[in-house]
């Protein structure tokens, strides 16, 4: 339980209204954001259908009472958690569902991150983490060698071997900075043939940080 995380939630819900498409994040904070909106609909009578991020969110979405559909291109809100909050970009991909977030969270017309204030701390750090197609694994690690950052094959907790993602996909976590404008190195490292997606997230509406009291825009 953790009062910041629903708070950065309870912040997102204000955005809410009748008849929207909604992108349902992954993650811990999100899961409090989909738990709150299936609440929200049910005494508020009002209907929202999710678009989902993940297995996980469509397994929270449906516990919630939420209706969901697949992408069709229009997302009226995408709500979503993140790693680490700064103020030109966001990482995410702790879960290993960045590429569906992305997809979602950038077809969006308004993408809200929601995270607890210790991810917005400048002493916090986290991986760069990119999914990659299984076969180019190896050469994705050199080519992240050489743009100065350390990647390691992201290995499963409670199965042998590799983390396979939602897209059947591996995963790779990079330590090292994300370098000069954020929205142009997000892109450079797409352009590494074997990526499908990286979790440098440039393209977002509002960032609503939870504390332990209420929430405020980072
Ligand atoms: C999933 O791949 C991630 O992008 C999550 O959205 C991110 O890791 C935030 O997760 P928590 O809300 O659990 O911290």
């Amino acid at each position: 339980m953790s009062a910041a995380k629903e708070n950065a939630a309870k912040g997102a819900l204000e955005f809410i209204e009748d008849g929207m498409i909604v992108g349902l994040g992954s993650g811990t904070t999100t899961a409090y954001f989909i738990d709150l909106l299936g609440k929200k609909m049910k005494e508020e009578r009002i209907s929202v259908v999710g678009v989902v991020t993940s297995f996980d969110s469509e397994i929270l979405a449906k516990k919630a009472g939420i209706p969901v559909m697949p992408l069709e291109g229009k997302v009226d809100l995408a709500v979503d958690g993140a790693d680490i909050v700064r103020k030109d970009y966001v990482l995410k991909g702790g879960g290993g569902a960045l590429t569906r977030e992305k997809i979602v969270d950038y077809a969006a017309e308004r993408f809200i991150v929601i995270a607890d204030e210790p991810k917005a701390d400048p002493g916090t750090t986290y991986p760069i983490v990119v999914e990659v197609i299984p076969f180019s694994y190896q050469y994705v690690m050199k080519e992240m060698g050489k743009l100065g950052l350390e990647a390691e094959l992201r290995v499963g907790g409670k199965k042998l071997g590799p983390v396979v993602t939602d897209n059947s996909n591996f995963i790779l976590d990079c330590v090292g900075e994300v370098r000069g404008n954020a929205g142009e190195f997000e892109k450079s490292l797409n352009s590494i043939p074997g990526v499908v997606e990286n979790g440098v997230f440039s393209k977002f509406w509002k960032i609503i940080i939870g504390t332990g009291e209420g929430h405020y825009e980072f």
